[in-house]
């Protein structure tokens, strides 16, 4: 059996599967970490769960395979990882319906303000309100998609579903039946929702700054299931303070768990604790699917989702 060292927290029942196939070596409960990898440095074939920099990656020296779970991979420095020869796995399309669900639900939450009517009734406050406060909705309105990859289409689905108009931004223009724009300011001064479900990382990072929040305006909303990275968060809610944009759903932050107290405050957001691909069924398909990619690769040295 193989040994892959558990760096980070994983779910149970991935935990439960990969111990049927390798020899766990859990890092991730030790007191001690580094005196656990001088123990186990030189038996370790594998790595799964958490952040892996260089510097681990250079502990490690008979590490061939760093199976990441979730598809979003800004937690490991691939290009380290490339320098070595170590090969990166990721888990994608098994969340792509999780995380479009949840987009869209946070989508209607926002524009049908259900936080703030559940509440409203909780409360006991009906009677005196009397009526439901009218509210905007997603039929006939505009959508500008950051990131029409996997998950984007399954957000860009829903959507259509809903009578949304669909646009998108991204490096190339897939030539489909959404209006493609290759600025995306632009395509935020076209639009009145921006979802973003762009990878993060250098590339991305800070992507939906000021400029963009402000072309999005007074009657627009950002929706962010990506990263936090990819918003320049002080921006955001200076925007949302100042009335310059309508409201925002965000399901990631910059610094996770811990989001701004003004943020938290704010009466025109609705906020997610990084939910996206967190049904009971997705989460463990991903579990899986790590388990596969490692058994894959050792089994044929051809894992199933490399990211390189
Ligand atoms: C997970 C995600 O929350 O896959 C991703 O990129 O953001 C989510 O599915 C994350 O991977 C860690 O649990």
């Amino acid at each position: 059996m193989k040994n892959i060292l558990i760096a980070g927290g994983l779910p149970q029942d991935c935990l439960q599967l990969m111990e049927q196939h390798f020899n766990l070596f859990r890092m991730d409960q030790a007191d001690d970490k580094d005196a656990f990898l001088a123990k186990h440095a030189t038996e370790i074939d594998g790595v799964s769960g958490g952040a892996i920099g260089a510097e681990l990656m250079d502990k490690l020296p008979n590490l061939t395979i760093i199976a990441n779970f979730g598809v979003g991979y800004d937690n490991i420095d691939v290009a380290a990882a490339k320098a070595r020869n170590i090969i990166v796995t990721n888990t994608p399309n098994r969340l792509n319906a999780a995380v479009a669900e949840l987009t869209l639900g946070l989508m209607i939450a926002l524009a049908r303000r259900i936080p703030k009517n559940h509440e409203m009734v909780r409360n006991g406050h009906w009677p005196s309100v009397k009526r439901a406060p009218l509210t905007g909705q997603l039929a006939g309105a505009k959508l500008g998609i950051l990131g029409l990859g996997r998950i984007g289409k399954a957000i860009a689905k829903r959507a259509e579903a809903c009578d949304m108009d669909i646009s998108y931004f991204g490096r190339t223009d897939q030539h489909n039946l959404y209006r493609y724009f290759d600025d995306l300011t632009e395509m935020a001064n076209h639009v009145d929702w921006l979802v973003i479900i762009a990878p993060g990382g250098a590339d991305t990072d800070k992507l939906v700054n000021a400029d963009v929040i402000d072309a999005l305006g007074p009657e627009g909303f950002l929706v962010n299931i990506a990263r936090g990275s990819i918003v320049d968060e002080a921006a955001l809610i200076t925007a949302l303070e100042q009335g310059k944009l309508g409201g925002a759903a965000l399901d990631v932050f910059e610094n996770e768990p811990h989001v701004p107290d003004t943020l938290r405050n704010l009466p025109n957001v609705v906020l997610s604790p990084h939910a996206g691909s967190a049904t009971h069924v997705t989460r463990q398909q991903m579990g899986a699917q790590v388990v596969d990619n490692l058994i894959a690769y050792f089994d044929t040295g051809e894992p199933l989702d490399p990211v390189t």
